[in-house]
């Protein structure tokens, strides 16, 4: 019987970029997603970014711009990168939305009800200047402990010590710079020790939690848990609090419960919205959140018993990964570590991140270590060695000459190694299901070690000299055994999954609870497309290279700016979202950040041009000549490098797009007058055309 499942992966902060540490979740959790889709079972799998809070506010406000605003752009950053990753997500929305704030006031209002909310008068710091509190990190000073200055007002990272930020010496506004004062202001607070004995209660059902995690909770059940402050004064980027003035609740009262606003928002404009209430008001269905080890309090304390006082269902299990370091260190900003997705995207292929992880994932917390070395031989020996090469040899150098025909039947030992293969599909269902991702990748490879053995020893390039029955018939067997394969790679890598079921012209898509069967009898597969390549080290270098050079730029802005006084403190824990509108804001003045004004764009003359002939180069095999064709007297020379991907005759009269400024060239062929926009290289590159008619001429813009 199928399950219904809904499935959230931690929602990311507005406040900086996507980064390979937050992709150890999104793609362990969307690994189990494709899985149990695969499965046939009903899963939903939602997420969205965590708007509110004091960082996202003050960055907005350096920028110049509304939180509205920059949380619009993040999100929709972080969704590009994350489905750049094949994280395919049901929904991915916003905690800033109205869905959340309804359930939010709907949460607090019930707890209030029941009483489980008080209020309290606390000091804290305020900024007079700003005219705000002043959260934590927003407070930098002297530590009170070993001396070391300009530290956060939480813990000294020289000395670790903790305290409060009352005590730092020398305390001043990371924003502002001015010495802060003590102000009183009343905060709300959640009574969590009322939901002690729920919470012990909700800990005795089975694999809510992993066993250290379970242990964990204990301990803090036992040392007694505190009342949870939940509101923050204004100024506030987040949901004022219902029935007070001026405040708001704090980012992590309404984080979750964007899990609950994703949902709904989902259900609703698919209109599926009964399933929302069988899933959050009952315990009919399964409730799974992925999240990292630092945010478990939140998601076994808080969030149950928050749910509790709301009257909603709690989740069945909260599955808690550990955190990921590069070459056996923390992920470092200097040493170019910190590599956010999009870097990594410029110069690697999203699935050889995927399949590394897969390869490191268990159910555990322990942490993973992404070792550069290891990243690289992994993939060049697995995926592209094992798997991608089984396909490549059979398919472009035997099966090609086979007409691409195969046998009628599996042989004997075909049959065997088909049964074989197939009968590990449970095993590693098995695996999947319970998160242990690094086994079910070894024990695929293992099959492949078998699948590629078989080949070897059947030496199907000799069989094809003196029998091409025999070679047809290895093919078959080997190629039939190598679809499981691709079905049970699927769920972590499904580009190549994709791309093995149109290279055999399936008729259907894999699929775990689909009965395993044969090719058809002479199946007739298609020619061999590039499955996997080869993967080098320095890509690696290069990304890291990258990230230091974004990283000392960033710092030079960073000092500009306050020598211009436009702030005299730059301490404020900076963010991606901030630097990013930094450089915006920097852009007016000049252009050598790599953002062009308006203007500078105008310089650059776009044209409409149509090709009216197209001639080989001598000597030049990687050129054509171009008569083009741009509304004015004559048609302009041009000499593109284009020849790798386009025939002269199929040019003849295709509009295309130059650059009609360019100062005119002089090669070694003659002078190029323009430049035409493509892009790709060598024979994917691919030449920009006007969608709907467009004559010579015509500028863009
Ligand atoms: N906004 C909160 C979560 C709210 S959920 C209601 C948050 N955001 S985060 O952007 O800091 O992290 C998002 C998820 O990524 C968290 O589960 C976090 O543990 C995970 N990771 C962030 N950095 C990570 C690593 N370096 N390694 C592994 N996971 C990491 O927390
Ligand atoms: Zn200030």
């Amino acid at each position: 019987m199928s399950r219904k499942i809904l499935v959230t992966s931690a929602l990311p902060y507005a406040n900086g970029p996507i980064h390979l540490g937050h992709l150890v979740e999104y793609i362990q959790t969307d690994v189990w997603v494709r899985f149990q889709k695969l499965q046939g079972n009903e899963i939903y799998y939602f997420c969205a970014d965590d708007t509110h809070g004091t960082p996202v506010m003050i960055a907005a406000r350096k920028a110049g711009i509304t939180p509205e605003q920059l949380v619009n752009e993040m999100r929709k950053e972080h969704f590009a990168d994350l489905t750049s990753f094949q994280v395919a997500f049901d929904n991915y929305y916003s905690t800033n939305t109205p869905e959340n704030r309804a359930f939010s006031e709907e949460i607090y209002l019930k707890a209030k009800e029941k009483g489980h909310i008080h209020k309290k008068t606390l000091n804290q710091l305020y900024c007079e200047k700003d005219e705000m509190f002043l959260p934590d990190r927003f407070v930098r000073g002297t530590c009170p402990k070993c001396g070391a200055g300009d530290q956060y007002g939480d813990s000294c990272e020289v000395c670790g010590s903790t305290y409060r930020p009352e005590d730092l010496i020398d305390s001043r506004c990371a924003i502002c710079g001015t010495p802060p004062v003590t102000r009183e202001s009343e905060h709300v607070f959640f009574q969590l020790a009322d939901f002690q004995d729920f919470l012990v209660d909700w800990l005795k059902t089975a694999n809510r939690v992993d066993e250290g995690i379970r242990k964990k909770m204990h301990e803090w059940i036992d040392q007694g848990l505190r009342h949870w402050d939940i509101s923050r004064d204004g100024p506030y980027f987040g949901f004022a609090i219902p029935g007070e003035k001026d405040k708001f609740f704090y980012v992590w009262l309404d984080a979750p419960i964007g899990y609950m606003a994703s949902a709904q928002h989902f259900f609703r404009k698919s209109g599926k919205d009964e399933l929302f209430d069988e899933f959050w008001r009952s315990e009919e269905n399964e409730v799974y959140h992925f999240i990292g080890k630092d945010i478990v309090y939140f998601h076994t304390l808080f969030w149950p018993a928050l749910l509790n006082a709301g009257g909603f269902r709690t989740p069945t299990s909260v599955f808690v990964h550990g955190f990921l370091t590069v070459n056996g260190e923390k992920m470092s900003k200097s040493r170019g570590t910190f590599v956010r997705a999009s870097t990594y995207l410029k110069h690697m292929d999203p699935e050889c991140l995927r399949y590394f992880y897969a390869t490191r994932l268990g159910p555990g917390l322990d942490d993973l270590d992404l070792n550069t070395e290891d990243f690289v031989h992994r993939y060049n020996s697995d995926v592209v060695g094992n798997i991608a090469n089984l396909f490549s040899r059979l398919v472009s150098g035997i099966a090609s000459k086979l007409d691409l025909r195969l046998a009628d039947s599996l042989s004997a030992d075909g049959k065997e190694l088909f049964e074989l293969t197939a009968k590990a599909k449970s095993t590693i269902a098995e695996m999947y299901e319970n998160r242990q991702y690094a086994r079910a990748m070894r024990e695929i490879q293992s099959l492949s070690d078998g699948v590629n053995r078989f080949i070897t020893e059947r030496e199907p390039w000799k069989q094809i000299k003196t029998d091409t029955e025999a070679a047809r018939s290895t093919v078959t067997d080997a190629l039939n055994a190598g679809m499981l394969l691709a079905l049970y790679l699927k769920p972590v890598l499904p580009v190549l999954a994709t791309g093995v079921e149109e290279l055999l012209g399936l008729e259907a898509p894999l699929r775990f609870d689909a009965e395993l069967n044969p090719l058809p009898p002479a199946h007739t597969i298609r020619p061999y497309r590039h499955l996997a390549g080869r993967i080098e080290a320095k890509s690696f270098d290069a990304v890291f290279a990258e990230e230091k050079e974004f990283v000392e730029k960033s710092k030079k802005e960073e000092a500009k700016e306050s020598e211009s006084g436009a702030s005299k403190s730059k301490k404020a824990k900076s963010s991606g979202a901030e630097k990013k509108m930094n450089k915006n804001e920097t852009a007016q003045e000049s252009s050598d950040e790599g953002i062009i004004s308006i203007e500078d764009l105008e310089k650059v003359e776009l044209r409409v041009g149509r090709i009216e002939k197209a001639e080989l180069i001598e000597g030049a095999d990687r050129l054509l000549q171009v008569s083009l064709e741009v509304g004015e007297e004559r048609p302009r020379n041009v000499i593109a490098g284009i020849r790798g991907a386009y025939q002269p005759e199929e040019l003849l009269g295709l509009h295309v797009v130059c650059v009609a400024n360019l100062k005119p060239r002089k090669m070694k062929f003659g002078l190029s007058e323009a430049m035409l926009l493509a892009t790709g290289k060598g024979d994917s590159l691919t030449l920009f055309v006007p969608h709907r008619a467009a004559s010579p001429g015509d500028r863009l813009g």
